[in-house]
């Protein structure tokens, strides 16, 4: 708990806590966090993209990786456990095993990955993707909205852009991935219980829409003449928000919009919004995201401005590993009367490593289900008792280990 209070005044913004990928508090958060890695017994490394990884060597010379962690970036104006709760108790793990001069059959790796949010380039998953050897060459010229491209911001951070492709794990020598994390939703809390197995993750896709229309004078410009930007973009907003109430399970949320030239007396010429849209069916949610699209032509055209779309980034719904979430909920058991299996909603580096690898997720109890905001909360019991069930479930997969 109070590595996590720690990591939580690591901040870009000395007002609140925004941790974003390759910026100074990232910098500063991963040395600090590397300092326990090499406290517990790893050997630390920083991967091209900056993601941190620590590695706990298995018993004798064994090759398989069990890989544990989460992210170590945060939203705007963030809670201090959705990510670095992860890969805290990860860390703990790994101490756990060293003060015990325990060494497994297979290896550990902790990883922080270096971006999930996705908030400096609108695409998530940066440090996933890389590991899994799912990032295009191409989104390293995306830009932030200083205009500063990834592969200029991964340079700045010491990593190294070109070298990408090297960042990827051998999926062969992977056993799995276990990730712990808040619910960040209200499920445990209503059960009056501290863990739960995640079944599946809902997939997400993130669009950028621009509409054009034609700045002009506050003053002088008739109402009649006006060809309004920023009032398509409300208009679209507003769409989106009653297409997704009417359809069950979809949210869609426009969480980011910059109007242009954004003065107040200039009638804004431009506007540029982010679309995140999930749903646990991926074609629930692709046929979502067309109508927004058709939506955002249809009131471009009625309101005479321009509509350009862009699908920015997509992750289809995965389902957890059955034999390591079995795994994870036999170590459950241990501490808590009843299992809880549940979707999550959010997005997860999980997501990203189960394309190469089986993953499942521990879920720990999170106070009103309240995430992204800094009333994120969670108990030091619930905390120690994910602690516990982590080492039992290390236990229980070094038993099974030659079976799986
Ligand atoms: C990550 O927290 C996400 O679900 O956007
Ligand atoms: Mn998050
Ligand atoms: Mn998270």
């Amino acid at each position: 708990m109070e590595r996590l209070e720690a990591l939580g005044r690591i901040s870009d913004d000395a007002r609140c806590l925004t941790r974003t990928f390759c910026s100074p508090a990232m910098r500063r958060a991963n040395r600090l966090a590397a300092s326990w890695m090499r406290a517990a017994g790893m050997a630390v490394r920083e991967d091209a993209i900056g993601n941190l990884i620590g590695h706990y060597p298995a018993a004798a010379s064994r090759r398989k990786v069990l890989l544990l962690g989460s992210h170590l970036d945060t939203v705007r104006n963030a809670g201090k456990f959705d990510g670095p709760l992860g890969v805290t108790l990860a860390i703990a793990c790994v101490e756990h095993l060293r003060r015990n001069r325990l060494r497994l059959p297979f290896a550990i790796e902790v990883c922080g990955f270096a971006d999930e949010e996705g908030v400096r380039y609108q695409s998530s998953y940066l440090g996933s993707r890389a590991v899994a050897g799912l990032l295009p060459d191409s989104d390293l010229r995306r830009k932030d909205a200083r205009g500063v491209s990834m592969a200029d911001a991964i340079r700045a951070f010491g990593g190294q852009p070109a070298r990408l492709k090297q960042a990827r794990f051998n999926a062969s020598r992977l056993l799995g991935y276990v990730e712990a994390h808040i619910e960040q939703g209200p499920v445990l809390e209503e059960k009056q219980l501290a863990l739960g197995i995640v079944t599946a993750i809902a997939g997400q896709s993130r669009y950028q829409f621009t509409f054009t229309g034609r700045a002009g004078h506050a003053g002088t410009t008739p109402m009649r003449l006006r060809r309004d930007a920023l009032c398509a973009a409300a208009q679209f907003i507003l769409a989106v928000e009653d297409y997704a109430a009417r359809k069950a399970g979809l949210v869609a949320t426009v969480g980011q919009i910059q109007a242009s030239p954004n003065a107040s007396n200039v009638i804004p010429g431009a506007a540029t919004l982010t679309l995140d849209v999930r749903h646990q069916a991926d074609a629930v949610r692709r046929a979502a995201g067309a109508q927004f699209q058709k939506l955002a032509r249809q009131i471009a055209d009625a309101r005479r401005v321009k509509a350009a779309t862009e699908l920015v980034q997509q992750t289809p719904s995965v389902a957890c590993s059955k034999s390591l979430s079995g795994l994870l909920e036999r170590a459950t058991k241990r501490h808590q009367p009843h299992i809880v299996r549940l979707p999550s909603g959010a997005g997860h580096d999980a997501a990203v490593l189960a394309r190469i690898t089986p993953a499942a997720m521990l879920f720990i109890r999170c106070k009103g289900g309240v995430s992204h905001h800094p009333d994120e909360s969670v108990s030091p019991q619930d905390v120690r008792l994910a602690f516990a069930v982590l080492n039992d479930f290390l236990k229980l997969l070094t038993d099974e280990y030659g079976r799986i």
